[in-house]
């Protein structure tokens, strides 16, 4: 079975006092459960350092396409972030691809010097409301996922986690059903089979879009959701650790 994984995506939200008030009130997660942190670039290293001996991971929001250092004002490369103790990025999330224009292009080069890097990527896919509505929702997501798989190598293709999250259900509080997220994380699962097969087995496919303490436990009932990325609800860690507990019951 698949281990789920869990991670929190602060998006640009906290402070040094709210760091260090979080790291206060987050309990180590059981060896269920894979917890992964995203706070701002800022913060990245203090977190890093502060769960060393823990077994919560750092990851990054975002990372820079160029894998070289160089004249590229105001990007952070995934050796950087590997540098500073990350161990994973999102790459492609919805709020960048559509406030910063991020192409599937650009995304795909990011997952790439992502993994380059050591970093493990999670890949945001996801439709909009109008996508949906006019029956494109899946064309749309597997668009998405198949400009990434273009680039990787088949033996890095393990080496991912697809984070579905539709649009419409980001941080509005209307979360797609359970069989709505299931049905579009069975076509992901199957778009990467056609790649490879074991590759399919064992990556994670995580739902995100206005996940919280009680409703988590319904999408993590369905056979191909195996895990969550959390953006509000990751804010206090007792939400967080509620998500994750909900995630380690499915392992029992
Ligand atoms: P949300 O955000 O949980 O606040 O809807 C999820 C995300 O954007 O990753």
């Amino acid at each position: 079975m698949r281990r789920p994984l869990i991670a929190a995506n602060w998006k640009m939200h906290g402070s040094l006092a709210m760091v260090d008030e979080y790291l206060a009130g987050l309990r180590g997660p059981g060896a269920e459960v894979e917890l992964v942190l995203c706070p701002p670039a800022p913060y990245l290293e203090r977190m890093a350092a502060a769960l060393e001996e823990t077994r919560a991971a750092i990851g990054a929001q975002d990372c820079s396409a160029e894998r070289d250092d160089g004249a590229y004002t105001g990007e952070v490369s995934a050796r950087m972030l590997a540098d500073v103790g990350c161990r994973w990025t999102i790459v492609g999330h919805s709020e960048r691809r559509r406030r910063h224009g991020e192409s599937d292009k650009l995304v795909a080069a990011k997952f790439a010097a992502a993994q380059e890097a050591g970093l493990t990527p999670i890949l945001c896919v996801g439709e909009t409301q109008a996508e949906r509505a006019a029956e494109r929702a899946h064309v749309v997501v597997i668009g998405q996922l198949e400009a990434v798989l273009n680039r990787v190598d088949v033996e890095n293709m393990g080496r991912m986690v697809v984070a579905y999250e539709p649009v419409w259900a980001i941080g509005t509080g209307e979360c797609a059903t359970p069989t709505t997220a299931q049905e579009m994380h069975r076509l992901v699962r199957e778009a990467i089979a056609r790649r490879s097969g074991s590759a399919a087995e064992t990556v994670r496919i995580v739902y995100g879009g206005s996940v919280t303490a009680d409703n988590a436990v319904d999408f993590f009932a369905q056979p191909d959701i195996d895990g969550a990325l959390v953006g509000g609800a990751s804010l206090q860690p007792g939400s967080l650790l509620a998500i994750a507990a909900s995630a380690a019951a499915r392992m029992n």
